[in-house]
């Protein structure tokens, strides 16, 4: 795909804001780095990638994306370490779940060579917001959404793909409490669950505000036809330490094929831990936290990380786990990842792409 970064069109800014930003205070989601990338698709074909200053993009309000809901979106992470290494984890496996959700959705699929050369190109020239503290990444948002502006209901013939990068801290800054929520559904089978689809995250933000007011911070989706088994937590999946077993919700097209959860099933069978993706049923985790066999829990995500679950609400009944430190899984995969996605340890499954 060299003719593609070949005729990359680059529009540097005037003015880098990369010296006015509050490094001490990231918090996540709200700081915006410099240039984006913009791929505009019409006629049947991907046009030449553009980079160029982060800022508003004009648009009809009659775009169908706004109406119809094709609106899809990635999330990876790019780090630097002290030497001035960056890397991004795992991009080509982003560039795939981006074209199955894209099939779901009925919109185009990007050739991985496009979506990787342009982000290269973009990571390249915004390398300097990249923060390097403890928790610190540069969070990437590839997005896709339909453009073309017409009211009837029809797959849309042109698009934008768009990647824009903030430089974030942690997505959850503390221990989680988490409810199993048996009412509401996020995805049911033969939806777009698996699919991210920005619609999905708004069918859960309505649940997820109720759960907050009850001072949970997530929930634990169960299935949309009994609620009787787990699914993933909205933000990221789901797993769980038994011993040494791993568990966690098998994939399912009402489940996100996550690729924090994929790294960190990989790196428990490297240590020697059981892995099972199977259904778990909301039973199994109950009778697991109430006889203490279940003694770690936490979500895997690119925004979360590995983020420890401290409490789980089900039905009337509130289980509270021992503190982090005394767990030997969640806390050990997650230094070890951290380490590795900064380039400081070995990279034996070649999961980092170097800037
Ligand atoms: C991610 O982990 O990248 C996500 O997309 C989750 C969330 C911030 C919506």
């Amino acid at each position: 795909m060299i003719a593609e970064v070949n005729s990359m069109r680059f529009t540097r800014t005037a003015h880098s804001r990369v010296q006015e930003v509050d490094w001490s205070n990231l918090g996540f989601g709200k700081i915006f780095s410099d240039h984006m990338v913009v791929i505009e698709y019409h006629k049947g074909t991907w046009q030449a990638p553009e980079i160029k200053p982060y800022g508003p993009i004009p648009f009809s309000p009659a775009i169908s994306a706004l109406h119809y809901g094709q609106a899809l979106f990635e999330g990876l992470k790019a780090y630097r370490n002290d030497k001035n290494e960056a890397f991004v984890f795992r991009p080509a496996e982003n560039a795939k779940r981006l074209n199955a959700s894209a099939e779901r959705l009925c919109m185009p699929s990007l050739p991985t060579e496009l979506f990787l050369s342009s982000l290269h190109a973009l990571l390249e020239i915004d390398k300097s917001w990249i923060p390097t503290g403890p928790g610190e990444a540069l969070y990437i948002r590839p997005h896709m959404f339909a453009i073309d502006e017409y009211v009837g209901v029809k797959p849309s013939d042109s698009y934008l793909f768009v990647i824009f990068t903030c430089p974030v801290g942690a997505y959850y800054t503390s221990e989680l409490k988490v409810k199993v929520e048996k009412n509401y559904t996020r995805a049911a089978n033969g939806g777009t669950g698996s699919a991210k689809a920005a619609g999905n995250y708004a069918a859960a933000l309505l649940p997820t505000k109720k759960a907050q007011e009850e001072g949970f911070q997530q929930l634990l989706w169960t299935d949309a036809k009994t609620h009787e088994y787990l699914e993933e937590s909205g933000t990221m999946n789901v797993i769980f330490r038994k011993g040494n077993t791993l568990i966690t919700p098998e994939l399912t097209d009402s489940i996100l094929s996550g690729v924090t959860r994929n790294s960190v099933l990989q790196l428990a069978i490297d240590w020697g831990y059981e892995v099972e993706e199977k259904r778990i049923a909301v039973k199994e985790l109950e009778d697991g936290l109430k006889s203490g066999e279940i003694q770690e829990a936490f979500g895997a995500g690119t925004a979360a990380t590995i983020a420890p679950i401290r409490e789980i609400q089900i039905g009337d009944a509130l289980y509270t786990l021992q503190p982090w430190d005394s767990w030997e899984f969640a806390p050990k995969v997650s230094n070890h990842l951290d380490a590795l996605k900064r380039g400081l340890i070995g990279d034996e499954h070649n999961w980092n792409f170097p800037i």
